[in-house]
């Protein structure tokens, strides 16, 4: 089982790396030259540049490049959910799931496509809240998640993926996973997510929705 190297800190410069990365899309007609070849397995459910357009799927642009890097591991050793259901309901999938299309992976290769895609500009989901939700949802963020996930769920450099503008489906059903203790979390998040009612995820996905315009 591969490790999940959840307290080390990429040591390079994140401003250095998104500035090289706006150069090389400019650059570049398709958004996909110059990605590691593995990331063309990718496009049909997270988008050509890694911006989902489909509410269960996430957008995986922005991210830092060591919580990308998790996730595939994650996904390797089975520790987050595969979600087979979703990949049956996608005409010509690569894989039967998320685990088995990126088992056979070298470390060298999810290095490389999770620096491609921590590489591209993050862009929210077009999508409407709950005002009242999010109201809700700003109170249980700042006592219980913002200590971790600062500026509303908005800085890649936590290291703990990009919430603000992320779909409410996926925030819905990921942190459903959490508290059911299906999906790999620090320790600390944990005691945080076993607390939340289904109320409380509703509430907090539509903060974040409403942290991403
Ligand atoms: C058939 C659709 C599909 C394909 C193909 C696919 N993904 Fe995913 N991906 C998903 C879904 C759905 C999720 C959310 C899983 C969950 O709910 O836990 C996800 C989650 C992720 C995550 C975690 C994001 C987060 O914020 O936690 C990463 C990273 C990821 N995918 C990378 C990739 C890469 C890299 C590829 C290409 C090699 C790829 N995916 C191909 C559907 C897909
Ligand atoms: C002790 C720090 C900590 C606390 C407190 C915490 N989180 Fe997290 N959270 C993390 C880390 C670290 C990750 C990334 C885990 C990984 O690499 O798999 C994460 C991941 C997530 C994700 C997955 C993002 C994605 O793109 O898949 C969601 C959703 C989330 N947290 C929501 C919350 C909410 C809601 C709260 C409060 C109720 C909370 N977290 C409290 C540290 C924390």
């Amino acid at each position: 089982m591969k490790r999940t190297k959840l307290n080390h800190r990429s040591s390079r410069p994140l401003a250095a790396a998104t500035v090289f990365g706006a150069l090389a899309l400019a650059a570049a007609p398709m958004v996909l030259a110059g990605a590691p070849d593995s990331a063309e397995s990718c496009l049909g459910c997270h988008g050509s540049d890694g911006i989902s357009s489909d509410p269960d799927t996430p957008t995986i642009s922005g991210a830092s490049d060591f919580f990308l890097e998790n996730q595939l591991f994650l996904f390797q050793s089975e520790e987050r959910p595969c979600v087979a259901d979703l990949f049956a309901q996608v005409d010509d999938a690569p894989a039967a799931d998320h685990c088995a299309l990126v088992a056979d992976w070298s470390e060298d290769t999810i290095v490389e496509v999770a620096a491609h895609y921590a590489e591209q500009p993050f862009q929210p989901a077009d999508q409407s809240w709950d005002e009242a939700q999010a109201q809700a949802g700003a109170a249980i963020h700042d006592e219980g998640c913002a200590r971790c996930h600062a500026d509303g769920g908005s800085d890649p450099a936590d290291d703990a993926g990009i919430l603000a503008g992320q779909w409410q489906p996926y925030l819905v059903r990921t942190m459903t996973d959490y508290r059911e203790g299906a999906r790999f979390q620090p320790v600390t998040m944990e005691r945080e997510m076993q607390a939340l009612s289904d109320e409380d995820i509703q509430a907090l996905a539509a903060y974040y929705a409403s942290q991403g315009q």
